[in-house]
């Protein structure tokens, strides 16, 4: 198994000057302010009037723009590869601002199937209301997407997927949405820009659960966009004022705090991850292990590393509501990304919300169960997995 790719760039070694040195904050703080304000006020009328016409960057209202949210923008939009960046406060915020940014009334979306919940949720709750339909593809299948692009307004990638971990080509798909004047999308929240930075591979825009990796430690709620200046702007101008999901100065802050360690962090997620998933492989209660690390697909090209994160079907016999309360430092919770080991039963989480049917509709096993691996000691880690399979065992 190649552990970790080689890659014409060190994204991790990039990032690790990025995201410890900083340019001098005011009074040579190396920590930037909290601008913990609503608005600025301007000197004089001529300054608010070049402000207003965008002669001066000064920031009006923080609904709009504010430093400590502009330094977290700049580092995302660095780390990314991209022109720009906008924050928002969730994952969701961002994703459904940047979609109706891009999709009108009457228009299709091209969406890869086992996307994240909410996101189809969004897909298929919301957006009918506005008559834009959303079609599901098998994304690890370039033919697949190729056939339902014609006519598409935006092609929406999640590679690999967070539940189910199917890859995609993002570089072929994104040449292929290009072409027909299809902007793509990716929910990039599994491997950060420091595993994957799908710009360099041409996809338009960038899309995060900053709640997950780039917060890192499960204090945050966030989201983040990432693009060029014109797609960038347009997500303004469109759809992120009026919505006013905006990121907060401390929640910023908190983010900026977290990034600094994503490239140490990362690599241990990555570490203990490999190490859960193989000996998972070998167990006699787990019929499969869902890791791109095993994937043979051509998506695995763009990946530098992979996350803590991942998902296993259990063997018939095994009680899987047994197996999940027997873990002791497994913590049941639906989030990843933090510090903390966190399991998640498929069948708990996807099928019990009411309206929704996407287990049956896009094949999940309902003995799916997802760890996402958290900085304890891998050892501790392992010993819980094995007890609660003895105790699980029908
Ligand atoms: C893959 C993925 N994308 C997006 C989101 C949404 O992010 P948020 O919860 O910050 O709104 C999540 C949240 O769990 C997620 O797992």
């Amino acid at each position: 198994m190649n552990e970790r790719m080689t890659f014409d760039r060190d994204y991790l070694a990039e990032a690790q000057t990025l995201l410890a040195h900083d340019e001098r904050f005011p009074e040579g703080a190396v920590v930037p302010p909290i601008y913990q304000t609503s608005l600025f006020t301007f000197a004089d009328y001529s300054e608010m009037a070049d402000t207003f016409a965008g002669r001066s960057t000064q920031p009006i209202y923080s609904r709009g723009n504010n430093p400590t949210v502009m330094e977290f923008e700049a580092k995302v939009a660095a780390l990314e590869g991209a022109e720009a960046a906008r924050g928002f406060s969730s994952g969701m915020a961002a994703i459904s601002a940047t979609v109706l940014a891009f999709v009108g009334a009457g228009e299709r979306i091209v969406a890869v199937r086992n996307c994240y919940g909410d996101a189809y949720r969004l897909f298929e709750r919301f957006l009918p209301r506005m008559n834009i339909k959303v079609d599901y593809v098998d994304g690890s299948d370039i033919d697949a997407v190729a056939a339902a692009l014609p006519g598409a307004k935006l092609l929406y990638l999640e590679s690999p997927t967070s539940m189910m971990f199917e890859l995609q080509d993002i570089e072929t798909l994104a040449a292929l949405a290009r072409q027909q004047g299809i902007v793509t999308t990716i929910d990039n929240s599994y491997a950060t820009p420091v595993f994957q930075k799908p710009i360099l591979h041409g996809v338009d825009l960038v899309l995060h659960s900053a709640s997950k990796y780039l917060g890192g430690h499960s204090d945050t709620v966030a989201g983040i966009v990432a693009g060029s200046e014109d797609n960038i702007r347009r997500i303004n101008e469109q759809t992120y004022s009026y919505l006013g999901a905006k990121l907060s100065p401390f929640e910023a802050w908190l983010l900026l705090r977290g990034l600094r360690t994503l490239p140490l962090r990362l690599p241990q997620h990555m570490k203990s991850g490999l190490t859960i998933a193989e000996r998972l492989k070998c167990h006699a209660q787990v019929e499969r292990v869902n890791h791109p690390a095993w994937s043979n697909h051509p998506g695995k090209k763009t990946l530098a590393g992979y996350a803590g994160l991942f998902s296993f079907e259990a063997t018939e016999d095994t009680d899987i509501p047994a197996f999940v309360d027997a873990l002791k430092l497994f913590k049941i919770g639906v989030s990843w990304g933090g510090h903390e080991s966190l399991v998640v039963p498929a069948k708990a989480s996807l099928e019990q919300t009411p309206g929704t049917n996407s287990m049956a509709r896009f094949n999940v096993s309902p003995r799916t169960i997802r760890f996402n691996v958290g900085l304890e000691n891998v050892e501790d880690l392992w010993a819980d997995i094995a007890q609660a399979f003895e105790k699980s065992r029908k």
